[in-house]
């Protein structure tokens, strides 16, 4: 697990990243599709205007499929803070990507634990995720990999934690009622699967989960401390989240020779 402590900008390294991947992708008739696996939330808001920007500049999403890291359960797909709406506005509605491409839970499912099964099988099928993109919760979580969480956990039905409810109150007018207690998300098997990992950091209030990922030994009480063992994973903070991980940790700048 690689630190990439940065104050340039973590979307447009992030982004810059992604395309580069997908521009040096192969397609073949066994692996057509290049798998790119997508968070929401504020963070990954400005990465998509950079993809965004890249595509108008001629990035092609002709051979990429996204599976969405995760979705609420029981939000209509048209609820303005569902992850469809959130995808569709910040992304899938700006590039060319057809519907068939795009892959997002669906909360409303009649059989959710069937809607994890299928997903998994998806992703399988498409040979698993090349590239792993997220965000990383103030309590560790990684998609909806809350505390407690199994390190071989697979796509599945969770309870979100009260810290986590509270968290994502400010898309819901503070108004901790209407958030949702349930969600489908990928598993931290999932993610462990993944060839790469790029997990993106903003501010203080991620600095005591960056400290567990890169000081603290391997706990299920630090979901994203199941990275420590994953052989490519970056976490890419800036100087306010990174604050709390010893000067000693290695820095590592391996994603800066892959982006211009
Ligand atoms: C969203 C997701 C979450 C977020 C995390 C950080 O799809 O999987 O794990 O990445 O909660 O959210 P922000 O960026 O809003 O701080």
């Amino acid at each position: 697990m690689y630190l990439i402590e940065t104050e340039d900008n973590i979307g447009f390294l992030t982004a810059s990243y992604i395309k580069n991947r997908i521009k040096s992708f192969v397609s073949t008739k066994d692996n057509p599709y290049f798998v790119l696996a997508l968070p929401t939330g504020g963070t990954a808001i400005n990465l998509y205007g950079h993809l965004v920007k890249f595509y108008k500049e001629g990035l092609s999403f002709d051979k990429v499929v996204t599976f969405n890291l995760d979705e609420y359960v029981g939000l209509s797909e048209n609820h303005p803070q569902s992850y469809h709406s959130f995808m569709f506005k910040n992304l899938f509605n700006h590039i060319k990507i057809s519907k068939e491409q795009i892959n997002i839970l669906n909360g409303n499912a009649a059989n959710l634990e069937q809607e994890c099964t299928n997903y998994e099988e998806k992703m399988k099928k498409y040979g698993g995720i090349d590239l792993f993109i997220g965000g990383i919760g103030r309590n560790g979580h990684i998609a909806f990999n809350e505390p407690g969480s199994a390190f071989n956990s697979k796509t599945r039905v969770v309870d979100l934690t009260p810290n986590t409810i509270s968290a994502n109150a400010r898309f819901f007018n503070d108004d901790i009622s209407q958030v949702p207690t349930r969600a489908l998300t990928m598993g931290l098997g999932t993610i462990m699967s993944a060839k790469e990992v790029i997990i993106m950091a903003t501010g203080a209030k991620k600095s005591q989960a960056l400290y567990h990922a890169f000081e603290d030994k391997q706990s299920t009480s630090w979901p994203v401390t199941v990275l420590q063992k994953h052989p490519r994973t970056f976490i890419i903070a800036d100087k306010a989240a990174a604050a709390e991980i010893s000067k000693t940790t290695k820095r590592d700048c391996g994603l800066c020779s892959f982006i211009n």
